[in-house]
């Protein structure tokens, strides 16, 4: 028997609303920061929560379920079998170790592949029309072993990257010269990681070019202030993992912004992770590294022909390089 009397109808069909599932895999400080943005701000119709431990995955399900008086109406479900995966529209992949204080991102990579070998096969199966979005580390070898794993067209597998690390640069940058960080443009490329590439000639604030305006202004010294922030960015990650164990919360806003542009059909501008070979020169295999890219329902749409000085384009070369090698140990 249902809740409602049943009333009158005008005639007009309800208006078809399409149905949108994000499924996370992986239940740990990154993936619940992930799922509590993306519950926030309305992101998903329904979220399911993948993870290797029921209990803690049952907990942090009733937990969250338990909000859903403040939240806007979203299914959450979770559970151990990929098969609650099934139709997902976009699946963000968090599953893995994570860095001990003092370790590296690459320092995680035979773990990580060995699992994602379990992860990335059933949720390309239950979801052959998904959008994989990697954040586990090395992120940017995960996406690549991750592409390789499900067999999807590269414009549907994209790595979190340096949306996080852009965004830290924006904030250090926004906090040195007192403005809003929104007003900031900025972007960090190449590896998520100790190889990131900072684009100085592309930093503008309100429009205003940054070196260009300091060469006028001839602030020589707030190059060096420029050089100490793009240093801060990347110790940023071992000074908070240092403080409080892991990062979390930026990462979580950071992937829920990449998921609305998706999902929306934003068409904005990230620099994630997608296939790089052929810019800037790299060559010698296959990479993901994070250029910016236009984000849509289609996964990644195209990536911008930003100008690179040669110092930058030989800096993003040697990030590639990096990973390259890495790689090349992995027999994928
Ligand atoms: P965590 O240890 O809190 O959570 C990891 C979760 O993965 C655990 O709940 C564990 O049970 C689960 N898991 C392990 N094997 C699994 C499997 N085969 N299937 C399903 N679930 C499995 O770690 P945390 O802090 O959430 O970090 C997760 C990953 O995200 C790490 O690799 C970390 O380095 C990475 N990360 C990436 C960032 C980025 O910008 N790309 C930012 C922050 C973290
Ligand atoms: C980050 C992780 C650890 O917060 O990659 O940058």
């Amino acid at each position: 028997q249902s809740f409602f009397k049943p009333i009158q109808r005008a005639g007009l069909p309800s208006p078809a609303k399409r149905h949108t599932k994000i499924s996370v895999i992986g239940a740990g400080n990154v993936g619940m920061a992930i799922a509590q943005t993306i519950l926030t701000q309305d992101l998903a119709d329904e979220i399911v929560l993948i993870d290797a431990k029921p209990d803690k995955l049952r907990g942090e399900m009733l937990d969250l379920r338990h909000a859903a008086a403040f939240l806007p109406r979203t299914k959450i479900h979770a559970s151990v079998d990929y098969e609650f995966t099934v139709g997902s529209d976009l699946c963000i992949v968090t599953a893995g170790a994570r860095q001990n204080p003092g370790e590296s991102r690459l320092d995680l990579l035979q773990r990580n592949v060995a699992l994602f070998k379990n992860i990335i096969p059933p949720l390309a199966r239950f979801s052959p029309e998904t959008i994989l979005l990697i954040v586990s580390n090395p992120v940017d070898v995960l996406t690549y072993v991750s592409w390789k794993l499900s067999g999807f067209p590269s414009n549907r597998v994209i790595g979190s990257g340096t949306n996080l690390d852009s965004s830290r640069f924006r904030f250090l940058i926004a906090d040195h010269l007192d403005v809003n960080a929104q007003d900031v443009q900025a972007y960090i490329v190449g590896e998520h990681g100790d190889s990131s590439v900072a684009l100085w000639s592309s930093i503008s604030v309100g429009g205003v070019p940054i070196l260009s305006f300091l060469e006028n202004q001839q602030i020589a010294y707030e190059k060096v202030t420029l050089e100490k922030i793009h240093k801060e960015v990347i110790d940023s990650a071992y000074e908070v993992i240092s403080l409080k164990g892991y990062t979390s919360w930026a990462i979580g806003y950071s992937v829920a912004n990449l998921a609305r542009s998706i999902l929306r059909d934003q068409r904005k501008i990230h620099p994630v992770s997608v296939i790089a070979n052929g810019f800037y020169g790299i060559e010698g295999g296959e990479v993901f590294l994070s250029l910016p890219a236009q984000l849509g329902r289609g996964g990644v749409l195209g990536v911008t022909n930003v100008h690179l000085t040669d110092e930058e384009a030989k800096r993003f070369r040697d990030s590639a390089n990096t990973i390259l090698d890495v790689q090349r140990q992995l027999g994928i």
